[in-house]
């Protein structure tokens, strides 16, 4: 497993290249191209604060908040990949693997239910959860821990007024994932206006995304989302299949057996291998099993059908999905010693 050094490392690397790219807004508290009409999904009693989303970064980052002071939260989120971690499946802190692939954290500001199977139901609860089941932290041990350090107890003073606790720590993380955005892609510049932004190769895939290959009834605009629950079929074969949004945990309803949150398809080129099961290698195989309707199974969405495209046809779809590829503003964050 890579150590946190190397991750912090790329993700400085990360920060630098991403200097030479086209800016979107400096300001995290601003949306990029292509999502301004959006309105994130708000926290009423955690309103943004500068202050907040710089001390998440640095928890994001920070291995003392996990159980065995070296996993963090950047070990499966790492900027490089729109915070993703190129694994089918990743060891979480206990050394127990996870079953599902990690999703990108770019947007999920703007998603009302999260996990793949839509468990959690406010991105403060998906952050406590995974600050104690991916990472092992113990909340009230780390606060302690946190406090005991001057420059978080400094920190902590600037964004809220008082000492680390379970409550501020998660909703710091939660502040700086709210703003972790994704926009200003060539398919953003050329809904804006920009002509050229999109080769006539990726114009093709766009025409058959939004018509013929159906992949716009779930894969909306401008998320590419439309944050809803589908069967597709995935490791429905297996003798004991994941269920997904079934879970008592998540909807509790059969009838939603093997559905899985519609993944964005934003900056879905550096977010592979793909699927929830993480089993699938390249962005153009995953695009070529969607266009065929999936894999079938009882509970199949009746949406998903083989639009018989042809191998060209595929290629223009995969380079219309790699043209949402965007500019996530980030720059990689120093910790306290
Ligand atoms: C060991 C790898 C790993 C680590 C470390 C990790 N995560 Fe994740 N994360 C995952 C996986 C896997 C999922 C999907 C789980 C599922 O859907 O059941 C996930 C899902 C999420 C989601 C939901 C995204 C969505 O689109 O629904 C958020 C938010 C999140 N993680 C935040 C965090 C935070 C905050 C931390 C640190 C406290 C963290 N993660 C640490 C692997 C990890
Ligand atoms: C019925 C809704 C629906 C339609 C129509 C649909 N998708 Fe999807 N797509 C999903 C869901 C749900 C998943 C996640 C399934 C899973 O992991 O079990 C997914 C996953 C994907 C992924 C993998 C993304 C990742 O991050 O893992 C790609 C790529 C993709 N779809 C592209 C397409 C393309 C291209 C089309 C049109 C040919 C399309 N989809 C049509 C619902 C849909």
């Amino acid at each position: 497993m890579r150590t946190i050094a190397t991750v912090v490392a790329l993700a400085v690397f990360a920060a630098c290249t991403s200097k030479a790219a086209p800016k979107a807004s400096a300001d995290p508290s601003k949306a990029p191209l292509g999502l301004e009409p959006l309105q994130l999904v708000a926290a009423a009693d955690n309103p943004y604060s500068a202050a907040k989303y710089e001390l998440g970064k640095q928890l994001f980052f920070e291995p003392r908040l996990s159980g065995t002071g070296k996993t963090a939260c950047v070990s499966c989120h790492l900027p490089e990949h729109a915070f993703t971690d190129q694994r089918a499946t990743s060891p979480k802190d206990d050394g127990k693997l996870n079953t599902r692939n990690s999703p990108t954290m770019a947007n999920v500001g703007y998603l009302d239910r999260l996990y793949w199977d839509g468990r959690a139901k406010s991105l403060e609860g998906n952050v406590l959860a995974a600050w104690k089941a991916q990472i092992g932290g113990k909340p009230e041990e780390v606060a302690k821990k946190l406090a005991e350090v001057p420059d978080y107890a400094k920190a902590f003073q600037a964004a809220f007024g008082a000492a680390p606790s379970e409550t501020n720590t998660v909703q710091a993380l939660a502040t700086f994932l709210r703003h972790l955005r994704s926009g200003n892609s060539a398919f953003d510049k050329f809904t804006a206006g920009d002509k050229k932004a999109l080769s006539e190769q990726a114009q093709a895939g766009m025409g058959l995304f939004m018509g013929k290959a159906g992949c716009v009834v779930c894969h909306t605009p401008p998320l590419f989302t439309d944050k809803l629950f589908h069967n597709v079929g995935i490791g429905m074969a297996a003798e004991n299949p994941d269920v997904g949004a079934a879970a008592k945990n998540a909807f509790d309803d059969a009838n939603r057996t093997g559905q899985f949150k519609t993944p964005t398809l934003r900056d879905a080129a550096v977010t592979g291998p793909y699927f929830h099961d993480g089993g699938t290698k390249t962005l153009r195989e995953a695009v070529a099993l969607m266009a065929k309707g999936g894999l079938d199974n009882k509970n199949k969405d009746p949406l998903l059908m083989d639009r018989g495209l042809t191998d060209a046809e595929i290629d223009q779809l995969t380079a219309f999905v790699e043209s949402l590829t965007g500019t996530i503003e980030f720059v990689a964050p120093t910790l306290p010693k």
